[in-house]
């Protein structure tokens, strides 16, 4: 049986001034279906490297990924746009939203690019910011929301595509601490009630503890942690 997520043997390395840089020495992991995984690691270790590889947004050097038992690296460019769109979600540590659109609004953009139903669409935007705890806060800004708030909607829009992967990029460094923790309590539940499979780059090894399985990223490569 093939595994969720397989990624094997990649490498990735960076020029600069004439000076290379191995970011990724030889990255092994097997993620299954639902499982909920941080990534912790010092800074500058190569966990947004990581990240961006696994979420096709960066091609490594070496090495193949597979999902559901395909070769995502094998794919051509409109399959890798396709897998990206429809299989991955993305949370980055600044939120990203659109300033001129409210976050209903910015939560359905996803689809709404896609050309998809636009009322299907608000619909589900709307679900989602109540999944959040934000269905009050539907006609507001990011200037009119807290750092956590813009967070949650940003974690609504990654997953107005019903992705089937959840990768967050350090989603609560730039929270409180216990505003970090009510997004990890929130990927935590979304996991639990809804399936979700994510990894959560993280700096927080409080918040890395509390997420059933922990990966750290040390010497290009990828270990229990
Ligand atoms: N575009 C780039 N060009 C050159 N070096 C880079 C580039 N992106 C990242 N790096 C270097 O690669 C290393 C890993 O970066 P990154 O993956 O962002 O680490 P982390 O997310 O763990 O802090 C760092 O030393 C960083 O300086
Ligand atoms: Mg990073």
């Amino acid at each position: 049986m093939s595994s969720f997520l397989e990624v094997a043997h990649i490498q990735k390395s960076y020029f600069l001034n004439g000076k290379r840089i191995d970011v990724l020495r030889d990255v092994n992991v097997k993620i299954a279906q639902g499982e909920l995984v941080s990534l912790v690691g010092a800074s500058g270790s190569g966990k947004s490297t990581f990240l961006h590889v696994v979420g096709t947004l960066d091609m490594p050097a070496a090495g193949t990924m597979h999902f559901k038992g395909k070769s995502v690296f094998e794919m051509n460019d409109a399959e890798v746009a396709e897998f990206r769109n429809r299989t991955i979600g993305f949370v980055f540590q600044s939120h990203f939203l659109l300033p001129e659109f409210t976050a209903e609004e910015n939560v359905a953009m996803p689809a709404l690019i896609l050309r998809e139903d636009r009322k299907k669409s608000f619909k589900r935007a709307r679900e989602l910011l109540e999944r959040v705890g934000l269905a009050q806060r539907a006609e507001h800004k990011p200037g009119e929301l807290s750092g956590g708030e813009s967070q949650r909607v940003a974690l609504a829009r990654a997953l107005m595509l019903k992705p089937d992967l959840l990768l967050a990029d350090e989603p609560t460094g730039n929270l409180d601490p216990a505003t970090g923790e009510g997004i990890h309590a929130l990927l935590r539940e979304m996991n639990k009630d809804l399936g979700i499979t994510a990894v959560v780059v993280t700096h927080n090894e409080a918040l890395a503890q509390s997420l059933p399985r922990r990966l750290r990223l040390k010497d290009g490569q990828v270990v229990d942690a």
